[in-house]
């Protein structure tokens, strides 16, 4: 584009643009997708900055503030934020119960205490001789934000705490924007053009994520305390309804919504009591939090992966909508999985306008019986991914057409696969553009390489400065700076942050390899348990098998990956071409390291189970009889052949109480 046609160009856009907003806000009717306005926001912003005589200060984009997220100092939380396992009807609840009562002796009565599920951004709070010293985001539960000058300009987060109050607190919570406030941010941006959020989530997030602690201010958020993860020692708190009194009389905001039940029943009372509350609650609320009120047995049951046992979030139902299927469209994804996509005609569901959904797989359609133009009834819950639920057969016109899944994958032609008895069809092809392109999207999250959005890698590798991931750490100034559209100064934006993110820790590094089956917990697992690469890369299948959390067929697909040559030259690449990958810390050994266990009797304060899950958390392995290997018998109440066998063997016998002594 000449000079000339950019300045249409950008003067077409910004009228589109505003056209866009005026339907999307103003007449409320919005026909076209957010990725089409946002798309087109980027172009134009793209182009001044390549082009900054033709800002605007005037101009419709200049009024809408700007979020710069990378620049918040990232903190470690001393205790992982975990979050909650749903259950979405009483069926549900009643299983939970039935697997937490397994795990406790006997058949113990539990109290469960109730209250809200916020709907903001949960936050932890660090209080050092009363004095709130530091704010933070969850993150990814591990690692999260330094937002502390956002959260001193929320009113209801006491700068100093109460006396008498401990030491050292760390109290956890919801930031949270409430609906009224929410209407009005939107009624002003909306007079002032500038874009609305989709609810009262995005908006307390937004507002905590501007650098500029005026604005967290300006947005009136509020905060409701519900747990404290550490305190200093001198305090005694039983249950978990404890500290919610405790947060009330140190000086925060704690829901009144809450109440101690005896058993599930009231909890479904107190569920669909909440149910009718809930549509004039001044917050935004997606469901029930339920946990075993005696924080005793909370330690007891422990965590499992990402959330604790003892704790349940009752998801109210999610909210439904009608559209039509436009079409239907196919996806490779970066595994070569082949997916049927839905595009709809854009429909506003809990509260945010969706356009389309995953159909998985051509079974899926088939169950549906699903044809291209139907009307379909759509469902979402808060932040939960959009999935059609059901198709209206009445209001078909005949028209409607049936889809076939093609034979050839459309990215590259290859012959589609069904592998073994898997419903998914797979593009077998390694060198398939499509799968590599999903790739590359997904290499560069993972290593947080915010500059190269995915048109950006599209453009590389047609101009051939990229044939795979690992080209990325070799691009310089001078290969980019004279693209059309980029410009030294994006060209150095680019490679800065590409040499800033050179060096990865050892789990994002796995991650990023985009092994079958490997997400990110997955990942921080097999970190932790090999510490280095080489390590990983030489361990047998039985080794990687037996981390706890990982089962066979991850265990494969990690150890084929690493006899893949193809695999092994990629990594070699990436070395070469400075990624430095950081060991990690390998998980302590654990007091148990090395020990075998065997359990007999009936244990009176827990399971034989949680106690074998215990010992194996704690690096010890649990076998089923005595032998000369066996370090030590566990002799619960009753405890029979076993325990003869262990005395004749002389292998050491241990109490409940002296076991529970060593854990
Ligand atoms: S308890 C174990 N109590 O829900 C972590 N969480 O889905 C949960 N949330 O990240 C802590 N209201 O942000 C708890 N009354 C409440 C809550 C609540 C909202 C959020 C929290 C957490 C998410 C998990």
């Amino acid at each position: 584009m000449n000079k000339t046609e950019v300045k249409n160009r950008i003067q077409k856009l910004r009228l589109e643009i505003a056209r866009l907003r005026e339907e999307y806000h103003v007449k409320n009717t919005p026909n076209i997708t957010d990725e089409v306005y946002d798309s087109l926001t980027r172009e134009l912003k793209s182009l001044l900055k390549e082009y900054p005589k033709f800002m605007d200060i005037n101009a419709p984009e200049n009024r809408v503030a700007g979020k710069i997220l990378e620049k918040f100092k990232k903190v470690k939380h001393q205790i992982r934020m975990l979050s909650l396992n749903d259950v979405f009807n009483q069926e549900e609840l009643y299983d939970w119960e039935k697997r937490i009562k397994k795990l406790l002796p006997g058949n113990q009565k539990l109290n469960y205490f109730c209250e809200v599920k916020f709907d903001g951004l949960a936050v932890s709070l660090i209080y050092e001789k009363g004095k709130f010293v530091r704010g933070a985001t969850r993150g990814d539960g591990f690692v999260g934000e330094d937002i502390t000058q956002n959260l001193k300009m929320i009113k209801s987060i006491p700068l100093s705490l109460h006396t008498p109050h401990p030491d050292y607190i760390e109290v956890r919570g919801e930031a949270l924007m409430s609906k009224k406030t929410l209407k009005e941010l939107n009624k002003k941006n909306e007079s002032e053009g500038k874009t609305l959020f989709a609810n009262t989530r995005n908006a307390a997030a937004g507002s905590l994520r501007q650098l500029d602690s005026n604005l967290a201010k300006e947005r009136n958020l509020d905060f409701y305390a519900y747990d404290i993860a550490d305190i200093s020692s001198g305090v005694v708190l039983k249950n978990h309804s404890d500290k919610h009194n405790f947060l009330k009389k140190l000086g925060f905001n704690v829901d009144q919504h809450d109440a101690i039940c005896e058993n599930l029943e009231e909890v479904i009372s107190f569920i669909k009591k909440f149910e009718k509350i809930r549509p004039n609650f001044p917050y935004g609320t997606d469901g029930i939090v339920i946990s075993v009120d005696d924080l005793n047995l909370q330690e007891t049951l422990g965590v499992v992966g990402k959330a604790p046992r003892f704790m349940s979030a009752f998801k109210y139902p999610a909210e439904r909508a009608t559209t039509i299927v436009k079409d239907i469209k196919i996806n490779v994804g970066r595994t070569g999985v082949v997916t049927p996509l839905a595009l709809f005609e854009p429909t506003l569901v809990a509260g945010s306008t969706v356009s389309k959904a995953t159909l998985h797989n051509m079974d899926q359609i088939e169950r549906l019986d699903l044809r291209i133009g139907d009307t379909v009834v759509i469902e979402k819950a808060g932040d939960v991914i959009p999935k059609v639920v059901e198709v209206l057969p009445k209001l078909r016109t005949g028209k409607e057409k049936k889809f076939k899944m093609p034979e050839f994958c459309p990215a590259c032609g290859s012959k589609i696969e069904k592998r073994g008895d898997l419903v998914a069809s797979f593009c077998p092809n390694k060198k398939c553009g499509a799968k590599n392109e999903r790739y590359l999207e997904h290499f560069v999250h993972v290593f947080e390489i915010y500059e190269l959005g995915p048109k950006i890698l599209q453009r590389f590798k047609d101009e051939g400065l990229i044939t795979d991931a690992s080209d990325i750490f070799i691009l310089n100034k001078e290969d980019i700076a004279p693209l059309e559209r980029f410009g030294e100064k994006s060209a150095e934006n680019i490679i800065r942050e590409i040499e800033e993110k050179k060096k990865i820790p050892l789990s994002r590094f796995l991650w990023a390899l985009g092994i079958l089956h490997v997400g990110e917990e997955t990942a921080r697992d097999l970190a932790t348990n090999f510490g280095t690469l080489e390590k990983l890369e030489k361990a047998t299948l039985e080794e990687i098998n037996e981390i706890e959390n990982i089962g066979p067929k991850v265990s494969e697909s990690v150890y084929n990956f690493f006899r893949d040559k193809n695999h092994l030259a990629f990594i070699e690449k990436l070395k070469n071409n400075g990624v430095k990958i950081e060991k990690a810390e390998k998980q302590q050994m654990g007091k148990f390291f090395g020990l075998t266990f065997v359990l007999t009797g009936t244990l009176s304060t827990m399971s034989r189970e949680l106690a074998k899950e215990k010992i194996i958390k704690m690096g010890g392995k649990v076998s089923g009889s005595v032998s000369t290997k066996t370090s030590f018998l566990v002799a619960g109440e009753e405890a029979g052949s076993k325990l003869k066998n262990a005395e004749k063997l002389g292998v050491k016998i241990l109490s409940e109480e002296d076991f529970l002594k060593m854990i």
